[in-house]
């Protein structure tokens, strides 16, 4: 089954029929999209900046991550739960939409770049945990992600003007 058919069988069920319907609902569920991104982007960008080392220098990489990274994490599983949601209400839209599809490549780079991270350069942390400026490969991937996840809310507000801007 292509993905295309598999977006039609979706908006044809009776669920993602109520929920792109509803009066209020897929408001719900837009605004929680919306408001969690304060937490979830929030943490990940201070995270980003103290691996930049270019703030909170005076505080250990780990303390920082270890009090951060949990509202984060918290923050990217209701964003990719209100976000799938957001995709079930109008699939077929959102499998046409341009934006959508960079946004979802740039947040699987994005995951794979955390994963990445805490699989190498993260595991030899007692070597450069309280450097003011970690070393490259923790600076690269720093960078990389603040970029990915900027990269990421932009086209998520793009999505909405698709039809201004290639119709
Ligand atoms: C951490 C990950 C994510 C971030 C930072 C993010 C960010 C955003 C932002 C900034 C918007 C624009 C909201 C507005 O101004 O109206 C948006 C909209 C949207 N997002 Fe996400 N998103 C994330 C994950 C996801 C996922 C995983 C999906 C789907 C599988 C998704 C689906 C959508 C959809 C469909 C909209 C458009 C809603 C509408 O306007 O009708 N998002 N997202």
């Amino acid at each position: 089954m292509s993905l295309f058919r598999l977006c039609e069988w979706l908006a044809n069920t009776s669920g993602s029929i109520a929920l792109h319907e509803s009066r209020y609902v897929f408001l719900v569920v837009l605004t929680v999209h919306v408001l969690t991104l304060a937490v979830f982007a929030g943490t990940a960008v201070m995270i980003d900046l103290r691996l930049l080392g270019v703030a909170m220098m005076r505080v250990p990489a780990s303390e920082v991550i270890g009090r951060l990274l949990p509202w984060s994490g918290a923050g990217l599983l209701v964003m990719m739960t209100s976000g799938a949601l957001l995709f079930y209400a109008a699939p077929l839209a959102r499998y046409e939409n341009v934006f959508f599809r960079m946004k979802m490549a740039a947040l699987a780079l994005a995951l794979l770049n955390v994963w990445l991270f805490q699989r190498t350069v993260y595991r030899r942390v007692g070597e450069w945990d309280a450097d003011a400026v970690p070393p490259g490969a923790v600076r690269v991937a720093g960078g990389l992600s603040l970029l990915l996840w900027a990269f990421i809310i932009t086209t998520g507000r793009m999505m909405a003007y698709q039809d201004y801007w290639f119709n």
